[in-house]
């Protein structure tokens, strides 16, 4: 009987729980065993292991987090670490594996691949930062989580007249900032991608202050400068009371949006697919408005590219 595995590993995504539930009934519903994996690599070099069935998956589509646990591992990066998984997973009688994260899941998952066990990839990070997929799991609803936040401090920076930074997260990426910064009217954008201007945004707080805008809200992708340093000087070429928000791992959490229930949904069901057709060593994605698969490494190095013409349209915007 076919036996597959599977883990999350890296940082979490909402819609990760929704994808283990795809793959959990896939797997029953096709007659194969299926076996989670808890805490990414680390556990598996642990042996961390258990069977799972129908009622493990139950009530967790619409779930944040990863009922399997996560983790960044260092251990598997060793020879010593991938040698030891592989004695693992055949101790279990486990012939296939589905992992679910972003780059650094996938190189573990391709390590997998060249040993002799299948395995199969599903991008799940909010970073969005996967250049040959459109969307990985998980980003959308980070961006709703932002907008969200947006929208709120929107309302007390119009109360008192005053600017406010907001730190997201991406870690290289600026999609999160671009995104949620366009559907949230921000007045700036400022992305690791594209140099930023200060006298750009602070002209655009002062002709706003001239016109009786009320807000003046800056999205700062994380890692690009320093938010307090940034709102400092907002503030005094502007005279504009300038706060900061550092929004940080609220926009890790949280009940998955309906987009990515769907993505998750698709793709964990592809993936059983793959597999029960013996096919390995590959990457799901979505592209207009389908999954599809290519080799993991491939997949890797393609770099991600931001929407330029997103960004553009938000300048024009934000006037
Ligand atoms: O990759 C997802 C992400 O949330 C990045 O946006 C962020 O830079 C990083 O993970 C934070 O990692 P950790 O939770 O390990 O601090």
């Amino acid at each position: 009987m076919k036996t597959i595995g599977l883990l999350t590993s890296g940082g979490d995504a909402p819609g990760m729980n929704a994808c283990i539930r795809a793959i959990v009934r896939t797997c029953v519903y096709n007659g194969i065993r299926v076996m989670g994996i808890r805490f990414g690599f680390d556990g598996l070099i642990r042996g961390d292991i258990y069977e799972m069935n129908v009622s493990s998956v139950a009530d967790i589509i619409q779930r944040g987090g990863t009922i399997l646990g996560s983790a960044r591992s260092e251990d598997f990066r060793t020879e010593k670490g991938q040698k030891k998984a592989i004695d693992i997973l055949k101790d279990f009688g486990i012939d296939s594996v589905i992992v679910m994260g972003g780059d650094g899941s996938f190189r573990g998952a391709k390590e997998l691949s060249v040993k002799g066990i299948k395995a199969i990839g599903i991008p799940c990070t909010i970073d969005n930062d996967m250049g040959y997929t459109d969307y990985t799991i998980g980003f959308y609803t980070a961006v709703e989580t932002v907008v969200d936040a947006i929208s709120k401090i929107r309302d007390t920076s119009s109360s008192h007249g005053r600017g406010n930074v907001i730190e997201v997260m991406g870690r290289h990426c600026g999609d999160i900032a671009l995104y949620a910064g366009l559907a949230g009217g921000a007045e700036s954008i400022v992305v690791p991608e594209i140099d930023f201007n200060i006298d750009e945004i602070t002209d655009k707080v002062i002709s706003g202050k001239k016109r009786g805008k009320l807000h003046h809200i800056i999205i700062l992708a994380e890692g690009v400068g320093n938010a307090y340093e940034l709102a400092k000087e907002v503030q005094e070429k502007t005279d504009v009371t300038t706060k900061v928000t550092v929004l940080g791992h609220i926009q890790r959490g949280g009940n998955p949006s309906a987009f990515d229930r769907l993505l998750a949904s698709q793709m964990g069901n592809r993936a059983v697919k793959l597999l029960m057709e013996e096919k390995s060593g590959l990457a799901l994605g979505m592209s207009c408005n389908k999954v599809f698969e290519m080799d993991l490494i491939e997949a890797v190095g393609i770099e991600h590219k931001l929407n330029t013409g997103l960004f553009e349209i938000a300048r024009e915007l934000s006037i």
